[in-house]
């Protein structure tokens, strides 16, 4: 197969006119029996997928379009030539061989990808991650291509941060990054939101063009800061968390946006039981380092007039998951301040509140995020700081199961039930399952608060010394506080975490 880079090398050394297509990646629009494929040559060529039931029988074409992306504001800017087509009418259930390009210019090798998941009530197995790069993620992704080649996973969802950063060196970064997972993004849907590392001064205008295929095709939005989509059982909604620290994006927007989605999903419960929210940063973590992440930054996203916390409360959204802490957190089922504990917690039966995975894992060259042994969320259920990603299968209607592999799976797994059910069906799932009657809701809000404190902070391998006084210090509940240790440059201090009684 030929890279951009070995085709350039070519193009160098002999007089060329070719435009290999690289980057091959697909997407989901929602709608069964449809892909989006998408791909970049470094020329204007035709868009045109030729496609099959047998690699050596591509008997079916599709066109779309292609746009062009400058890839900088400079003088020494490239052109990428951005092809997107839309395949519909497909099968379900079966295996689709294609290769992308066109016959002057030149094809792609022949890939293919399965439309099992588009059959109706169908387990959904997919993989969810976030904060990749293009160094420090090889064994990751080595793991992610066993699996997707084995098919233990259907569709991929990435929370933000891919490249570190795709606009670095021209977009380059970008390039080399798109043709890492193609092995895995042209077998299985991309599906994608953005993170902070897209912001590239520009209106994260890398991420919007290399991910256009979504915008056009799945978004009704028609952009890929912000859309939905339904996979059996399950509705995603994709929003980006970028939009609340100062980018002049629409706020507001995404917001009337997200409610009026969020009502629809509700309303459509019947068909899909699971309603899903992903985006890029957390609104409840327990990251020391890295301040202000776990504090200001997320009761950025919790409260105020766009609060996702509310959000998640008002629609019941079973679960948020994020990254941008570069470790595995879950929490028990939350929202605005108020967790419920259950006996077995691997087994959240009708959780009244949402639960939120953070898993930003995947590699990336700025070192793990770490926790306290002291200082966490009094909400959080288990945390690790090690790399890995998660699989998300929703069984059916009642029964849904998260795994994260812990250090890439060489320390087990994290894993959680959520079940949904009447008393009758619980109660014959409670053997099965063997988790014992739901207690009630705990009765404190989580106004926990990082107290007057040091931490040391890991940025590119370094450690340094931080020190932090961003109690969350609104709460109008009386205040309980615990003494316990905390790390400050090499030695324990005595610190303390304030917990809160609500009245
Ligand atoms: C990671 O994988 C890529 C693609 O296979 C390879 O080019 C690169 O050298 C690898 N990096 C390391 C550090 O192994
Ligand atoms: C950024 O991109 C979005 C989506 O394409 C668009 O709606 C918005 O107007 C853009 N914002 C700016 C400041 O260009
Ligand atoms: C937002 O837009 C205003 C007015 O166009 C500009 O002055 C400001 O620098 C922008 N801020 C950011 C963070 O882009
Ligand atoms: C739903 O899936 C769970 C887990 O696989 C299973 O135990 C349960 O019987 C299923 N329920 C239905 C109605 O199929
Ligand atoms: C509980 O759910 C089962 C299976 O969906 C149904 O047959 C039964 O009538 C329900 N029971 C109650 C009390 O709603
Ligand atoms: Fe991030």
């Amino acid at each position: 197969m030929f890279s951009r880079f070995s085709l350039l090398v070519l193009c160098a050394t002999f007089a060329c006119v070719a435009a290999l297509p690289d980057q091959v990646h697909i997407a989901i629009t929602g709608n069964p029996g449809e892909r989006v494929v998408s791909w970049v040559t470094a020329y204007t060529a035709d868009t045109i997928v030729q496609y099959g039931s047998s690699a050596s029988a591509l008997t079916q074409e599709a066109k779309g379009d292609e746009t062009t992306y400058r890839t900088s504001t400079t003088l020494l800017a490239r052109t990428l030539h951005l092809h997107d087509v839309l395949l519909s009418g497909l099968q379900l259930n079966s295996r689709y061989y294609y290769r992308v390009g066109d016959s002057v210019s030149g094809w792609s090798e022949v890939f293919y990808f399965d439309t099992k998941i588009d059959v109706p009530n169908t387990p959904v197995d997919i993989i969810i991650y976030g904060d990749m790069g293009v160094s420090n993620s090889n064994q990751t992704r080595d793991l992610l291509v066993d699996e997707i080649q084995a098919g233990f996973s259907s569709l991929i969802i990435h929370t933000g941060d891919f490249a570190y950063n795709m606009q670095d060196a021209d977009g380059v970064v970008g390039d080399t990054f798109m043709n890492l997972i193609q092995p895995i993004a042209a077998r299985v849907p991309y599906m994608v939101c953005v993170g902070n590392h897209e912001n590239d001064g520009r209106n994260f205008s890398q991420y919007q063009a290399r991910f256009n295929g979504i915008s056009r095709y799945t978004a009704t939005t028609k952009t890929n800061l912000y859309y939905s989509f339904n996979v059996n059982y399950v509705h995603f909604v994709a929003f980006s968390t970028e939009m609340y620290y100062n980018t002049n994006q629409t706020i507001a927007e995404q917001y009337a946006w997200l409610e009026a989605d969020l009502a629809q999903a509700v309303a459509n419960r019947d068909k899909q039981p699971w309603i899903v929210l992903f985006g890029h940063r957390p609104i409840y973590c327990s990251n020391v380092d890295d301040m202000p992440d776990c504090s200001s930054d997320a009761r950025t996203l919790r409260e105020g007039p766009y609060s996702i916390d509310n959000l998640l409360a008002k629609y019941n959204v079973d679960i948020f998951y994020s990254a941008h802490e570069h470790s595995y957190e879950l929490t028990w089922p939350v929202s605005k301040g108020q967790w419920q504990e259950f006996p077995n917690p691997n087994v959240y039966v009708n959780p009244i509140y949402t639960v939120n995975i953070i898993a930003g894992a995947a590699g990336c060259p700025e070192d793990l995020s770490y926790f306290d042994s002291v200082f966490y969320g009094p909400w959080s259920n288990y945390r690790s700081a090690s790399y890995g990603y998660g699989h998300f299968m929703a069984h059916n209607a009642t029964h849904l199961h998260w795994t994260q592999n812990i250090a890439e799976g060489a320390e087990g797994t994290n894993d959680l039930w959520i079940i949904k059910g009447n008393a009758t069906e619980v109660a014959e799932h409670a053997h099965n399952f063997g988790f014992p009657p739901s207690p009630a809701p705990v009765d404190e809000c989580d106004e926990y608060c990082f107290a007057t404190c040091s931490s040391v902070a890991h940025r590119q391998g370094k450690s340094v010394e931080e020190t932090h006084t961003s109690c969350g210090a609104s709460c109008n509940c009386d205040t309980r506080v615990s003494a316990g240790k905390g790390h400050e440059i090499g030695k324990k201090v005595r610190v303390e975490r304030s917990r809160i009684l609500r009245h």
